[in-house]
């Protein structure tokens, strides 16, 4: 198996049709246009087939970078990047050999505040160390929700500060810079005012409770001691 520059995985359950996908499948184009050669993986298809988790680690082996894309799911991460982590670092551990490829790890959310994803950013670096991966830093990106899992390419306006974020990240990634605090802030600007964006996300909450028959649960506490 050749060794490749960038290898890409998606963290999202819905696959193509997601936010953390589309923002790779971009990011992916970039990099291929500074000539460097990429693979992109979807965590819920290799968590589900050996064969594809084992190449998927053998790439892993031979590569420069590990990118993972994913959203927020309670402040932590997804249940099947759980999953693949802790695979690759049961793997790694038990491998003398290895090498240690560099890791950036982007985490999009549904609230708009880039800090809603810091927790789960942490649990990846906490990871990065434990698997012996090269922490190069991690991306916040709060308001994910806006892309929708619209590829990049053709989302117009809604997509616009992250295609720009997408192709300073690669521009510097290519050259072995560092994460520029641009791609950040570019990332996170809102292209619509923060009320607005919380009342389009509270009328489609709303929506979905209704096609889920939960609309009458929605104040529910389940946490709430009970009496
Ligand atoms: C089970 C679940 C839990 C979620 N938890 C959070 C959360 O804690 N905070 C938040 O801001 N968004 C949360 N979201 C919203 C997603 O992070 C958001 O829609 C994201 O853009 C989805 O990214 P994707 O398209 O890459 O899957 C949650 C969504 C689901 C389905």
């Amino acid at each position: 198996m050749s060794a490749i520059n960038f290898l890409l995985l998606s963290g999202s359950p819905r696959g193509k049709m997601s936010t953390s996908y589309s923002l790779l499948e971009y990011l992916k184009a970039q990099l291929e246009n500074h000539g460097k050669s990429c693979e992109l993986a979807t965590a819920h298809k290799i968590m589900r087939n050996e064969t594809d988790f084992e190449n998927f680690s053998n790439l892993l082996d031979g590569a420069d970078y590990l990118i993972v894309t994913m959203p927020l799911y309670v402040d932590s991460l997804p249940s099947h990047v759980i999953d693949i982590f802790t695979r690759l670092l049961k793997r790694r551990s038990s491998d003398s050999s290895k090498v240690n490829p560099k890791f950036l790890a982007i985490v999009n959310s549904g609230f708009p505040e880039q800090h809603q994803n810091l927790l789960a950013l942490n649990i990846c670096q906490q990871f990065a160390q434990e698997a012996d991966l090269d922490w190069i830093g991690g991306i916040p990106f709060g308001g994910g929700a806006i892309i929708g899992g619209s590829p990049l390419e053709s989302s117009g306006g809604r997509g616009k500060q992250a295609r720009f974020a997408m192709e300073i990240l690669a521009k510097a990634l290519s050259e072995d810079k560092e994460v520029p605090d641009e791609c950040i802030s570019r990332i996170n600007k809102l292209i619509i005012p923060k009320r607005i964006y919380m009342m389009m996300g509270n009328i489609r909450w709303r929506k979905q409770s209704g096609s889920n028959k939960v609309r009458d649960r929605l104040n529910d506490q389940f946490f709430l001691a009970s009496e």
